[in-house]
């Protein structure tokens, strides 16, 4: 670990407390001058510290930078988030995290941007992806599971990121079927996972999660005012945007383990707590067709019933949904 790093996680180790130039010297095994030195570089970098005679340095804000610093010092994960590469400016992080799974870029490794000029949506759709404002990143997974399974690794994510949301925002999310993030029916994150496989084996998922985190509302064209939210119009103040990553991490790494262990049954049972899907009416438009019905619950593999008006249950995998009023 370089200095700057290592000089970050004693300040995350002690937050709030004065670290003497003399320790961190020590921690870092490096001289006073060089902590100096890297105290320095960090303060250009947006840290701001306190420093007080014979007391040391004390860290009072973090910018709120996408750098791997922020997020895998103080990171409580043993896999996810692990290795991150960052960027500034890219056409689409999925783009990205293909080319580097297929470099060899093990399980949990994240990539990230600030922003993306060619964001892609679920079903060809563009993904807006402002500098700054949000996050946007694509996620490597390697499960050792068939290929029909992997839907369920998608809601498996929409459950952590509505978990992160409660925990970083305060806010209480609704998952719209399969993993749009609502909050007072606006979405205010979207989910596209994409895969590589051979025969009926998974080599690995991509998955793809862009959060609207501090976009404002004058910051959206105006055909996504109305459908679009973030994370600061709700909650009423910023939201570190390393600190929720780090929280979706953890949460990732915990039911993704849970899920390995035991399977999908906890998982469905988690997110049909937070659906707000199940129970109404709905126009589904997939490729072939379009079914009017209403959403009864999730197959034991993840996918989506729908019955219609006639009683036929329809087994829904990839689809455009409308939602009416609860039937
Ligand atoms: C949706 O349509 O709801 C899914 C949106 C997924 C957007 C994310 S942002 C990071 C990653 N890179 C992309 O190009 N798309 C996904």
């Amino acid at each position: 670990m370089n200095i700057k790093l290592q000089i970050l996680k004693a300040f995350r180790e002690h937050p709030e407390e004065f670290i003497s130039g003399e320790r961190l010297s020590e921690l870092c095994n490096c001289s006073r001058t060089a902590v100096w030195k890297h105290i320095e570089e960090l303060r250009q970098e947006g840290y701001q510290f306190e420093a007080v005679r014979r007391s040391g340095y004390r860290l009072l804000s973090a910018p709120d930078r996408i750098a791997p610093e922020e997020i895998t010092v103080g990171l409580e994960t043993d896999v996810i988030g692990q290795t991150v590469y960052t960027y500034d400016t890219v056409v689409s992080t999925q783009l990205l995290a293909h080319e580097a799974a297929g470099q060899g870029a093990g399980e949990g490794t994240l990539v990230i941007a600030e922003q993306q000029t060619g964001g892609k949506g679920r079903l060809g759709r563009p993904w807006h992806s402002p500098k700054h404002a949000g996050i946007w990143m694509s996620l490597i997974v390697k499960p050792d599971i068939s290929l029909p399974r992997a839907p369920q690794i998608t809601l498996l994510t929409a459950v952590a990121m509505a978990r992160t949301i409660k925990m970083e925002a305060g806010l209480e999310a609704d998952i719209k079927w399969p993993n749009d993030i609502l909050i007072h029916g606006k979405k205010v994150c979207g989910i596209l996972t994409e895969l590589n496989a051979e025969s009926d084996r998974i080599n690995y998922l991509i998955i793809g999660i862009g959060v609207n985190v501090n976009t404002l509302v004058e910051e959206y064209p105006p055909e996504l005012r109305t459908i679009a939210t973030s994370l600061r119009i709700e909650a009423g103040r910023k939201v570190r945007r390393a600190s929720l990553i780090q929280t979706f991490c953890t949460e990732f790494e915990q039911l993704y383990r849970e899920y390995l262990r035991l399977g999908f049954e906890p998982i469905r049972a988690r997110w049909e707590a937070y659906s707000v899907t199940l129970g109404k009416q709905l126009t589904v438009r997939t490729l072939n067709e379009t079914i009017e019905g209403r959403a009864v619950g999730l197959d034991a593999d993840g996918i989506l019933i729908v019955e219609d008006a006639k009683g036929v249950q329809h087994k829904v995998y990839s689809a455009d949904i409308e939602q009416g009023a609860n039937q």
